[in-house]
């Protein structure tokens, strides 16, 4: 697969995705929405590709936000398809049954965050930050910053960061549960395949079977979300992977899944 704007590479299970624009900080313009949605598609349909992991060019920025270049000539009319094309592209990445992880090796700033918000897991280097400055220009967050951060963090300081436009330090994204782990800039990526792979070397039914719970929990209310749960758990009963994790586990062996 040939992108302008992306580079894709497959090291065993996992789909390395790299938004490919350092000289614009990885900015997502229209053209790079549309190659990501594309990719998506494909990565879905391939079934040798466990997990993804979606990373930025360069060592400064995962993506400095939606381009702004495009965004300036926004109206009404094109501001609604503007901020639509985006979230589609987030919501595929949020209900993907594959696990997305992102990188985040530097800016994530607007859309950048935005993206980072959509995937399922987020690990970042140390000089990374987050923010939602959408403020700073005269707009707010369109691909779905004040949903996915409010619900994420919290409602009091997902207004704070996103009313004061103020950058959010790698630090202080872990401490408000904003990332899931820091690592040192060198060893981002390395450690975000080590992780991929524990993830990829699972029985893969029960890993999409947990995420599809999970992602119920946008759409849903507790209890039908419960409900859900059961039903997926009684998938996993009727697995061979199922029978093959418990046996190994009493056998006191390595599992052998085979994704029936
Ligand atoms: N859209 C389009 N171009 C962008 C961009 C964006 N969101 N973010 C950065 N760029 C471009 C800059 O225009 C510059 O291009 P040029 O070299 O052709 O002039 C290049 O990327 C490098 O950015 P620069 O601003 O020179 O780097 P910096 O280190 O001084 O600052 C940032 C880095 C991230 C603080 C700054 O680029 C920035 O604030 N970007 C916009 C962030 C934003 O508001 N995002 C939300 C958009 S909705």
């Amino acid at each position: 697969m040939n992108f302008k704007n992306l580079l894709y590479n497959t090291e065993e299970k996992i789909g390395l995705i790299t938004i490919n624009r350092p000289s614009k900080l990885n900015a997502l313009n229209s053209e790079t929405l549309d190659e990501l949605q594309t990719l998506f598609e494909n990565v879905e349909k391939d079934n040798s590709i466990n997990v993804v992991i979606i990373t930025g060019a360069g060592d400064k920025a995962f993506v400095a936000g939606a381009d702004i270049n495009e965004l300036r000539e926004c109206n009404y009319e094109s501001g609604i398809s503007f901020s639509e094309k985006g979230q589609n592209v987030f919501n595929l990445i949020e209900n993907f049954d594959k696990p997305v992880i992102a990188a985040v090796n530097g800016f994530a700033l607007g859309g950048g965050c935005e993206l980072a918000l959509a995937c399922h897991i987020r690990l970042a280097s140390a000089n990374s930050k987050f923010g939602q400055p959408e403020v700073n220009l005269g707009i707010i967050p369109g691909y779905g910053g004040t949903q996915r951060l409010s619900r994420m963090i919290n409602t009091g300081r997902a207004a704070e960061y996103i009313l004061t436009g103020d950058m959010i330090s790698a630090e202080e994204a872990l401490n408000i549960g904003l990332v899931n782990k820091i690592f040192t800039n060198e060893n981002l990526i390395d450690e975000a395949k080590k992780m991929a792979n524990r993830i990829a070397e699972k029985g893969q039914i029960a890993i999409r079977l947990a995420l599809k719970s999970i992602q119920s929990t946008n759409n849903i209310s507790q209890i039908e979300g419960l409900k859900f749960e059961t039903k997926l758990f009684a998938e996993c009963c009727n697995t061979a992977d199922f029978k093959e994790g418990t046996s190994a586990f009493l056998e006191k062996r390595k599992p052998n899944f085979k994704n029936k």
